[in-house]
């Protein structure tokens, strides 16, 4: 096991997602809906730096999803973002969100040894293997219509980061998707390798997360399914000799009242839902990518607009608290939270929700 921040010690693990993108992970057109601008991604990261957050993980996203406010067409490019944020903090782990099919893993390896330099060790990859077609088709790329090849391209992918990160020599590289002529890593990663993600729904997917990474993404949206298929993927990775932790996201909305907090998510998410966006957000997810189970519809498309398919931690710090207490019984290794405003949000959640955490010993 590498010798990274986010992977030692057994607290529960949590973190930020989609701060990089415009809206964060609420489809509203509120105009008070969160602002991904560079400023207040650093000025959250500060703040979760000094309240001990574990990591930052950014959404890789070339195109938005349409509607009135274009959700997610505004998007900080994740490896610069990275860069910039472990630059200008101290013990966060950040992560680069990386489409294997867009980028090439000899400049992949060298960018995350580089800004892991920049960390002192503390840079990460999540790995997306690509699921989102009209994104393929703007960067003229296509998107395999099969898991097979999707994942058998990522492999081939990664093996060449990982033996660049691991070999210290020049080496040549004939692959069935890549050719490489005496190449080498140098500069590598502080600690040999960094932190992997990987967020496969499908079997081949999963397969590939049991393979490869230290933590499987995974929706929350029925804790009870939830624990099988935690149990699941750890006696997979185990039968492997490897051990995978499970995370997921959620969405919080935190208020001294659960009618305040009632009120927001109304004002947000009923009153002022981009439905457009939802709607192309709901339809691409199902047409491409396995990760959200197909049967629970309804109640994933109110989530999706909500917290991009987060699990709901909604009301006051007590409810908040125990719903991430309910995660963490569930199996999950940890979560990362989104809010309709991060940075105006996270500091009544830093001051109420994580004494309660560490009341309950799991922070
Ligand atoms: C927590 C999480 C993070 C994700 N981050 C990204 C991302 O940054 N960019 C992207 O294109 N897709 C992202 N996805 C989408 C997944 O990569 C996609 O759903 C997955 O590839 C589908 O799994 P499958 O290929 O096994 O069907 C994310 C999904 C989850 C659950």
């Amino acid at each position: 096991m590498l010798d990274a921040p986010m992977l030692s010690g057994d607290r529960f693990r949590l973190g930020t997602f989609s701060t990089n993108c415009s809206s964060g992970m609420t489809v509203t057109k509120a105009p008070e809906r969160w602002v991904n601008s560079w400023e207040n991604n650093l000025k959250l990261a500060h703040m979760l730096d000094e309240a001990g957050i574990d990591f930052m993980l950014p959404i890789a996203r070339w195109i938005g999803y349409g509607g009135e406010t274009d959700f997610h067409g505004g998007v900080l490019e994740t490896m610069t973002w990275a860069a910039g944020l472990l630059a200008s903090t101290k013990n966060l782990t950040v992560f680069a969100t990386i489409h294997t099919a867009a980028n090439h893993p000899v400049v992949v390896a060298k960018q995350i040894a580089t800004i892991d330099q920049i960390g002192g060790g503390r840079a990460g990859l999540n790995i997306v293997a690509g699921w989102n077609k009209p994104e393929y088709e703007a960067l003229g790329l296509t998107l395999p219509d099969d898991h097979e090849t999707r994942y058998g391209y990522a492999q081939e992918w990664f093996d060449l980061v990982r033996k660049l990160w691991e070999s210290k020599e020049h080496f040549d590289w004939d692959g069935q998707y890549f050719k490489a002529k005496n190449v080498k890593g140098d500069p590598w990663p502080v600690h040999g390798g960094v932190p992997i993600i990987n967020a496969a729904g499908s079997p081949q997917g999963r397969e590939f997360a049991t393979d490869n990474a230290n933590f499987l993404f995974t929706p929350a949206i029925d804790l009870e399914r939830s624990k099988a298929e935690i149990v699941e993927l750890k006696e997979q990775a185990q039968a492997k000799g490897r051990a995978v932790n499970v995370l997921t996201f959620a969405h919080v909305v935190c208020r001294p009242t659960e009618a305040e907090a009632q009120a927001a998510v109304d004002y947000f998410v009923h009153q002022n839902q981009d439905t457009d966006a939802v709607e192309n957000l709901v339809r691409l997810q199902f047409a491409h990518a396995h990760s959200f189970p197909h049967d629970l519809l309804a109640q994933i498309k109110h989530l999706m607009a909500q917290g991009h398919g987060g699990y709901p931690l909604i009301g006051t710090p007590q409810q908040v608290a125990d719903g991430i207490i309910r995660l963490h019984e569930t199996g999950f290794a940890g979560t990362t939270l989104s809010f309709f405003d991060y940075a105006e949000e996270f500091p009544y959640f830093r001051d109420t929700v994580l004494p309660l955490l560490r009341e309950a010993g799991i922070r």
